[in-house]
């Protein structure tokens, strides 16, 4: 089978290093990929939002899956798109990608259904959101409904923040259209974990849970990025609180998406708070996380084109999913700057790692060499027994990389 991976980070080459082991997989390609994807796939550089440019090279390429893995084409339509041409593509249409595209949308379907989650209020007028928040608990959290790269939700501490985050949402617009309309929602206390399944409309199959760490520093310090470290599983996803998740979440979210008329076939990112009062969900992602999917892809030993094919073709029930018994370990290897002042185009020098896999996100080749071009620039990942000896493993080849002002947090899995 020819197959065709959409995206071009770490998730991205975590992704296509388990599809490059899978005995169906004959050829590999990846749009646009990065430099560590372009040793083991054929990659083209094109937009992930150039749809038809995108079919073109399908065609030319014999491609017979295409595996969209970003939120935004998955939001605008392009698993709908493949599908009415005839091409299998893995990933939710537009519609059900609506859990992670629109949180209005999430927060009724939650709500309608009784699956756990924060409380909330949806506005569309920046007046009624000021009047609410003139008598309202903090903290609260602000919410953008729709995409807006990870960044549309603020954690108000006070009445000042809450305003200041009101304009920054609704009136001068900082995220687009994604702030017409704004969920104000009660702030929870807890430990967050992050549970993925695969989801063929109809039976829906668990990873093993991961952690993040979302903050940039040691010691969850300063702002909020697209991930610094993630492991799995989570020591804190205990077997009760599986059996809690599976009855209160993932089954209502696969049965209420069923009743709504949406046919499901992807991965759901469920980013749930262990709260006093139990297990809610934070949010839904319509696809894998990053950096969590680095951590937990390595630890499957089924072939990722039979999951595939059995979510596809809706038998998922049928397939006995195995993953090893160990950890999966990954660091995020970040420019300098990174989230806010990235400075790309810095030369890397990466020395003889041993034991470990290394996923390149932001990385590209220039007159010949290989130099930075993102905020994250790699992941390293290892694998071991547990938490404390795969932290041994990856931070004790990590200093290997160097590239000018490179970082990494010291704490991942300190948990
Ligand atoms: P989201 O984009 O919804 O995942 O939000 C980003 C991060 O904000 C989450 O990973 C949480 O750390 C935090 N967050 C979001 N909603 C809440 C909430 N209701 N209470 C506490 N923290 C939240
Ligand atoms: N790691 C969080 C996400 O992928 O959204």
């Amino acid at each position: 089978m020819n197959v065709l991976v959409i995206g071009g980070g770490g998730r991205e080459h975590a992704v296509c290093h388990t599809l490059k082991k899978s005995k169906k997989t004959d050829k590999l390609c990846c749009i646009p990929g990065n430099a560590g994807i372009a040793k083991i796939a054929a990659t083209k550089q094109l937009s992930v939002f150039d749809f038809d440019g995108i079919y073109e090279y399908v065609k030319e390429q014999n491609i017979d899956l295409v595996f969209v893995t970003p939120d935004d084409p998955l939001a605008k339509g392009m698993v709908d798109y493949f599908t009415e041409r005839g091409i299998k593509a893995f990933g939710p249409t537009a519609s059900a990608a609506r859990l992670e595209s629109s949180k209005a949308f999430a927060k009724r379907f939650m709500n309608k259904y009784g699956i756990p989650t924060a409380q909330s209020i949806i506005f569309s007028s920046p007046d009624e959101i000021r009047d609410y928040v003139e008598t309202a608990k903090f903290p609260l959290v602000l919410k953008a409904d729709g995409l807006a790269l990870g960044k549309g939700v603020l954690i108000c501490e006070t009445k000042d923040d809450a305003l200041r985050g009101i304009d920054e949402l609704m009136v001068s617009k900082a995220f687009g259209d994604a702030g017409n309309t704004v969920l104000v929602e009660e702030f929870l206390r807890g430990r967050e974990v992050t549970v993925m399944a695969f989801c063929d409309g109809e039976h829906i199959k668990l990873m093993p849970s991961s952690q993040d760490h979302k903050r940039a520093f040691d010691g969850d310090k300063g702002l909020n990025t697209g991930g610094m470290g993630a492991f799995a599983p989570s020591p804190y996803f205990t077997t009760d609180l599986e059996a809690e998740f599976l009855e209160k979440i993932a089954l209502p979210t696969v049965r209420g998406l069923k009743s709504e008329g949406i046919v499901y076939k992807g991965v759901i990112y469920f980013g749930l708070m262990i709260t006093a009062d139990g297990l809610k969900v934070i949010e839904y992602n319509s696809r894998l996380g990053d950096p969590e999917t680095e951590a937990v892809l390595p630890l499957l030993e089924t072939d990722f084109v039979d999951i595939i094919e059995a979510c596809l073709d809706g038998r998922l029930d049928k397939l006995d999913i195995k993953w090893r018994d160990k950890t999966g370990f990954c660091v995020v290897v970040a420019s300098g700057g990174y989230p806010e002042h990235v400075v790309k185009g810095y030369e890397i020098s990466i020395g003889d790692l041993e034991g470990v896999t290394l996923f390149h996100a932001g990385t590209a080749v220039k007159d010949g060499k290989l130099v930075t071009s993102g905020g994250r620039v790699f992941e390293l990942t290892g694998v071991a027994d547990d938490i404390e000896s795969a932290r041994k493993l990856v931070y004790g080849q990590i200093d290997k990389i160097k590239f000018k002002d490179c970082r990494y947090r010291s704490d991942i899995g300190r948990v």
